[in-house]
């Protein structure tokens, strides 16, 4: 039997991380570096993608970035075109890319504004996954795709005077589009899982963190009263991404300190 902790490292795959410049994604673009793989991240941000570039080449493995909106289907294939041609084709996809709530009450969220949160936090997920889904099919590799969710998959953030429902609703639907790509795709070796985190503190929740009282409440909802540290999705990540899981697919995971349990 194989030693349980050699199951968790990722040399010679192929990851693709999206959103991956900054935040909780270009720690995910360094975790999956660092457990082996190579790995492709691309995002809307040129100049801070190239300097996360330069940083995650310094651990060795194989790196590729490319400037692309995940809302744009001609971009993405591009990008996957050009991860196929530098790295190969992808074992681990990491559905990250996300922009932050709207903050406006519900009655005044425009129907562009809605649009615009669900294409990218929600329709984008599914444009990626078919696609690379597509590719380990016809490599007959198998593969892992993690969707990052939120513990908004589940509640809706009492962070008034800030607003987030529709940010909620794509987060809710992205742990059943985890279990579509998780039914549809296990006979292809193929497995689906969501992360949700908690509170993180990142340029997206630095919003409501500088409204004190929102920030208090935040912390009294979780039980461990504290944000998490970034990279405290980790283990979750890897674990989801490797052979440690081979038998885990259409879960959403949550790392929440709690929050979720009260
Ligand atoms: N930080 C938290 O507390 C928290 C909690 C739960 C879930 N999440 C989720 O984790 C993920 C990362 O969040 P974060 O806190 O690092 O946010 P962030 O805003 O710091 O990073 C998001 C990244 O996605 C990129 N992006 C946004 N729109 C894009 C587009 N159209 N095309 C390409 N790239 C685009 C941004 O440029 C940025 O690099 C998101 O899915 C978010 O919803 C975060």
């Amino acid at each position: 039997m194989a030693d349980i902790l050699s199951k968790f490292r990722l040399d010679g795959k192929v990851a693709v991380v999206t959103g991956g410049a900054k935040g909780l994604g270009r720690e995910h673009v360094f975790t999956l570096a660092n457990a082996g793989a190579d790995v492709a991240f691309c995002d809307l941000l040129e100049d801070v993608g190239k300097e996360t570039l330069a940083e995650v080449a310094k651990t060795g493995r194989k790196v590729y970035f490319q400037k692309v909106n995940v809302r744009d289907s001609g971009e993405i294939e591009d990008f996957l075109e050009n991860v196929k041609k530098n790295l190969g084709v992808p074992d681990i996809l990491v559905n990250n890319a996300a922009r932050p709530s709207e903050g406006v009450a519900l009655e005044t969220v425009s129907d562009d504004l809605w649009r615009e949160i669900i294409d990218t936090n929600l329709s984008s997920m599914f444009y990626f996954g078919k696609r690379v889904a597509k590719m380990m099919m016809e490599a007959g590799k198998g593969g892992s795709i993690i969707n990052i969710a939120s513990i908004n998959a589940f509640v809706i953030s009492n962070i008034f005077p800030r607003h987030n429902v529709t940010y909620c609703v794509a987060k809710a639907a992205i742990a059943q589009l985890t279990k579509g790509f998780a039914c549809e795709w296990a006979k292809y070796n193929i497995r689906a899982n969501a992360i949700a985190p908690g509170y993180i503190m990142t340029d997206q929740t630095k919003a409501t963190a500088a409204i004190s009282e929102a920030y208090e409440r935040n912390l009294n909802m979780t039980p461990m009263h504290r944000y998490g540290e970034i990279d405290e999705l980790a283990g979750a990540l890897v674990y989801l991404a490797s052979d440690a899981s081979t038998f885990t697919t259409g879960t959403t995971l949550l790392v929440d300190g709690g929050y979720t349990s009260w």
